[in-house]
Formats: C-alpha cells, structure tokens, sequence
C-alpha cells in the first residue's frame, strides 16, 4: 500500500487562544518522577518537557493532583501546593521559550487509589463497588511498590461541591503556574468516568441513573474549570467505550453522544477522544480505526484531539479525512523528544520501552536520543 504524504499534520490551526504551528500533540503521559516528598516538578522533568517542546506544538502535561486525597499514583505531580506551583512554572517558561504551548490535566483518581498513596484517606467513588479493589489483576503505584487498591467509600452528595472546589483551585493554580490552560481528565476510569458510567455508578440521586445525572459531576466540574479559565481554554478528555481501569457502561455510545453535546456550550478549546482501541497504555483491537473520533466529529462541534493507536500516516489521514484537528501521541512521545520533527521528515522513530514507563530516574526518561544525536553516535562507530 502507498504510504500517505505527511502534508495536513504540519499546517497551522487556532486552537482556543493558541495559534499551533502543527498538529502533532503530545498526550498526556504520567511518568512518576516527581520530587519526593511533596511530589514536586522538580530538574527532571523540568528537561524531560523541554527535550519535547517545539514550535507551535501542544503540550498536554502528565495527569496531575488536584488534591492529596485525590492522588493515586506514586511519584505523580500535583497541583495543590505552593512548591508544585513553583515548579510547573519552571517547565511552562522552558516551553514556551521554545515557542510551545502546554495545557496542564487535571487528576482526580477516585477509587483508582491507595491510602498510602493519600495520607490515609480512604479513597472515594460514585459507588463503592468492592469488586475492584478484590481484582488482583488492578494495581496501582505506591511508594511502597505496586499494591491493589485500597477499598472505596461512595461519596455523599454533600461533599461533591468540595470535590468541585478542589478542582477549581488547581485549575486557579495552573493558572499561576504560567499553563496555557487545563484540560480535565475525564476517562480511563478515574473519577469523572466513575460518574459517567453506569457499570460503576449506582447511585439513585441527582448524580446517578439518566445520563444527564451521570453526566452532572463532569459538566459541574467543567463549569468551575471554565470560572476560572473561560472555556476556550479548557479542555476535555474523555475515553468512550474505554475499559481500562474496570470501566464498562451498558450504552457507551449514547452516552458519549450525550456527554460531547452538552460540552458543545462551554465553548472549549477542544474534546480529546481516546480510541476504544487503547486499553490505557495497551492496544487490544488491531486494525480497528479511529471510530470514536469519527462518531464524535458529527456531535461536537468545537475542536477535535484524537488519541490512542495513531502512526504518522493514519494520524495523517484522521486529520485529512477530517475527523481529527490534531492527533496525539502518546508512547511515540515517550520514546522520541523530537516527534514532530521525525513525522514531518519521514525520520525512523525510537522504540519505546515498557519496563521504563513508570521507573523513577532518567533511564528511559530523558535519554531517549534526538534524530541528530542518534545520527552522530552511529557516525562514530563507523
Ligand atoms: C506511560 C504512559 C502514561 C500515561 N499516562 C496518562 C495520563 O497521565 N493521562 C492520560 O489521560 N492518559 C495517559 N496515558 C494514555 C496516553 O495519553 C494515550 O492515550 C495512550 O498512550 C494511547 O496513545 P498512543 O497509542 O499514542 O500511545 C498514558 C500512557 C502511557 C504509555
């Protein structure tokens, strides 16, 4: 099959207030290499970002804390202190010195937690459904190794509007921390989807049952997000029909139908759809295409980030049949700080290695070879 030309990915789009250069975004990765204690952004990560920044290129940082009770990753960074603060505006300035921009995810992940991992505070869910945290396959990272969850208590309805809050003032933090905006992690099972979708919620108030109670929670959070920042730069990201993290609905589709439609009057930046074809980090439908995007283009009528299995020349297609305005890469952006570069230039990518996801130091972080310094080492072996 002839391969397509790479032509749409490198054309200028308006994205909210931001004038992109290209469409090759960098997804959202969780790296875990935070300073400890107080999982702080600290040199690290402060190189990893700038080794990815590029011209008119979009950011989206690494799931971030919004809270430490709704922290469930060990060695992710937060959002909640002035030192995080500090931080972040560290790599933000690196970013935008190379002329990129960076939108910072939003993280609450409600029963995909450990007490050890939230100073002892139970986690929280839209229901307590004990078969999750009895999955010996489900585990999460803690500073004492990879633990299943702990057991989840449902929220009571009188502490959601807290839960909004804590959102609001992470998305004022970023604000501070020099971000371009913030984009809400609403899939792969964490909080907000524990909301949306009914295999996990069972609640029989005015947050469970219909869509449109399913749905309150996210539109409520997206609300405050937009209070702070106004909606063109705020963003969504949601997995339809995703399964990572033990997260099935009976309807996915109407229900993502009905999740886009409403997003469609806050006037966001854009909707960042994770193909069903990706378990989290995993692809598990070969061949399958970007389906979700597709179906969401005809419902949302703001901007378009899909997600989730893409190469260069099918991420160039989405983009060029028009389902897509940018294509995100995730593991290809683990693995090459100079992505756009070598999509744009047709270059060979690094491989990614999986045992070094979520290590702790730059092995597998920030030594993963720019095109020119791969092209020199192998230039003196010769
Ligand atoms: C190491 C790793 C960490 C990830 N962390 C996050 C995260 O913090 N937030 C998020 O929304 N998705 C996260 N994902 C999912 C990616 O953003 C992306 O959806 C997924 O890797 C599929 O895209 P790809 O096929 O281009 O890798 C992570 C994926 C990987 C590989």
């Amino acid at each position: 099959m002839k391969k397509l030309a790479i032509r749409k990915l490198f054309t200028p789009i308006q994205v909210g207030p931001m004038q992109l250069e290209h469409r090759v975004a960098m997804a959202p990765l969780t790296r875990s290499r935070s300073v400890q204690p107080g999982n702080i952004p600290g040199n690290l990560m402060l190189e990893y970002y700038s080794q990815r920044a590029s011209d008119g290129g979009l950011i989206v940082s690494e799931a971030t804390s919004i809270s430490i009770s709704g922290g469930g990753w060990f060695g992710a960074p937060g959002l909640y202190s002035d030192e995080q603060v500090a931080g972040w505006e560290r790599i933000t300035n690196a970013v935008h010195a190379k002329r990129g921009y960076m939108f910072s995810q939003l993280w609450h992940t409600g029963r995909a937690s450990h007490v050890d991992s939230t100073n002892g505070t139970t986690p929280v869910s839209s229901s307590v459904n004990p078969e999750y945290w009895q999955d010996p396959t489900i585990k999460e990272s803690t500073p004492h190794g990879w633990q299943q969850p702990s057991p989840h208590r449902a929220l009571d309805i009188r502490e959601i509007p807290s839960i909004v809050e804590d959102y609001r003032g992470a998305a004022e933090r970023a604000k501070a921390a020099g971000f371009d905006g913030v984009e809400l992690h609403a899939g792969n099972g964490y909080l907000p989807d524990q909301f949306l979708q009914d295999g996990i919620n069972k609640r029989t108030d005015m947050y469970g049952g219909s869509f449109e109670n399913r749905s309150r929670f996210l539109l409520q959070v997206v609300e405050a997000l937009v209070s702070v920042w106004g909606g063109n730069r705020v963003a969504v990201r949601i997995a339809p029909s995703g399964t990572w993290n033990g997260v099935s609905d009976s309807n996915p589709i109407a229900l993502f139908d009905y999740v886009a439609k409403q997003l469609n009057r806050f006037g966001l930046a854009y909707l960042h759809i994770i193909e069903p074809r990706i378990k989290g980090n995993v692809l598990i439908a070969e061949g399958q295409g970007h389906i979700a995007t597709a179906r969401l283009r005809k419902v949302f009528t703001g901007k378009i980030i899909a997600a989730g299995g893409f190469e260069p020349d099918t991420a160039e297609a989405a983009v060029q049949e028009g389902d897509a305005d940018l294509v995100a890469f995730g593991r290809h952006f683990v693995a090459n700080p100079d992505l756009p570069k070598r999509i744009r230039l047709g270059l060979p990518l690094n491989a990614y290695d999986r045992d070094t996801f979520y290590t702790f130091d730059a092995h597998g972080y920030t030594d993963y070879p720019f095109y020119e310094q791969r092209s020199e080492s192998l230039a003196s072996t010769l």
